[in-house]
């Protein structure tokens, strides 16, 4: 597994880390017993990284991940987790005392005295213009209660503006043979500033793994099901906001072009790991099997360019029209 600086602050994280939104709630069942194995079958494939956040499943995930650093101690395993979205989406509830206690019940369900690396989730555009609010994460970081802190993007305008604060580390943001926009300005920026880049929703929620298909379903828990036209959160976390039908036309014509050898998310994952300037890819698996695939992508050799400019056809010919100028 090859790893990589992921923070302005130092911290390493491997190319290929595990997201753990599946291992809280909002994709259908997955109990609790099949998440320990997830966990588990990622570290045990290499996997350094893994990001949580307090409301998947209102700290379910964030305890589960909180049960593997206890149970693998000494692995340099690291966790990133995000805050904000336990109230409602206003700059005026991001205050100092409420930073610091979604801090301390962070540090709760992880069992950790130090979280190290924290994100704001998706906050709204007030707040990166709140002074207050960064202050308060530099006070956090001072009293040892963070390692570092960054943010969660939902658009490339908020990944700018917050890279000119000198205390956020790393952004994340979606980026995906679907989403093509941060390769214009916000990678080549946070490599300029020594930003950390983790790459959520590398998968399209799942689309670029090539297995639905115009019958799928989806259970009724399971965001896909119920968030297709952004009825509970951003349109853009699930499917990458594609239409359905346009995201299989789409990976239809991804799958026509595939090296000997790979598979679609393969293709899709390594993708993402070979754009300058990411750090880490964060696929979510429900299961052992998805996290060991998708690990094993971490030693996988960089594409070629005849498949990237493929992807980037099928970008400007299927996916631009619906996503380009939103994100
Ligand atoms: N606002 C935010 O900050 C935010 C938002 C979204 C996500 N995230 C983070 O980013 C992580 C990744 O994004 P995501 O989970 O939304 O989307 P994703 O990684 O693009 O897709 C995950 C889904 O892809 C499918 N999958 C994964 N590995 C597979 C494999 N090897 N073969 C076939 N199918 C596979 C599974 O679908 P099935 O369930 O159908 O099997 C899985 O649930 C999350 O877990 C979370 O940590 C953060």
């Amino acid at each position: 597994m090859q790893t990589r600086r992921l923070t302005r602050g130092g911290l390493q994280a491997s190319v290929i880390g595990l997201g753990c939104w599946q291992l809280g709630g909002s994709w259908g069942e997955v109990s609790e017993d099949q998440a320990m194995a997830t966990l588990h079958a990622a570290a045990d494939a290499g996997v350094t990284f893994f990001d949580t956040a307090d409301v998947y499943g209102d700290g379910r995930s964030e305890r589960l991940v909180g049960r593997l650093l206890a149970e693998r101690p000494g692995e340099g395993l690291v966790v990133a987790t995000k805050c904000g979205r336990r109230v409602a989406q206003e700059a005026a509830n991001y205050t100092p005392e409420a930073l610091r206690q979604w801090a301390e019940r962070s540090l709760g369900y992880l069992g950790l005295d130090r979280i190290p690396l924290t994100q704001l989730h998706c906050p709204p555009d007030a707040v990166y213009e709140d002074d207050r609010v960064f202050d308060a994460l530099d006070q956090l970081v001072a009293d040892g209660l963070l390692g570092e802190y960054g943010v969660s993007v939902e658009t490339v305008a908020q990944g700018l503006r917050a890279i000119e604060r000198p205390g956020v580390t790393s952004v994340q943001v979606i980026f995906n043979a679907f989403r093509l926009k941060p390769l214009e300005q916000l990678l080549p920026a946070c490599e300029r500033a020594g930003a950390g880049v983790i790459v959520r929703v590398p998968l399209a929620s799942g689309m670029l793994s090539g297995k639905y298909d115009e019958n799928t379903t989806f259970p009724a828990d399971d965001h896909r099901n119920y968030n297709r036209h952004g009825e509970a959160f951003d349109v853009g976390e699930t499917f990458s906001g594609v239409p359905y039908d346009v995201g299989l036309q789409a990976v239809r014509r991804l799958a026509q072009v595939l090296p000997e050898g790979w598979s679609l998310p393969e293709v899709a994952l390594r993708w993402c790991a070979d754009a300058p300037g990411v750090t880490t890819v964060i696929p979510g698996a429900r299961n052992p099997e998805q996290a060991r695939a998708n690990a094993a992508v971490g030693d996988r050799p960089a594409l070629g360019a005849d498949v990237v400019a493929e992807v980037e056809a099928v970008y400007r010919d299927l996916v631009a029209p619906h996503v380009h100028s939103r994100w």
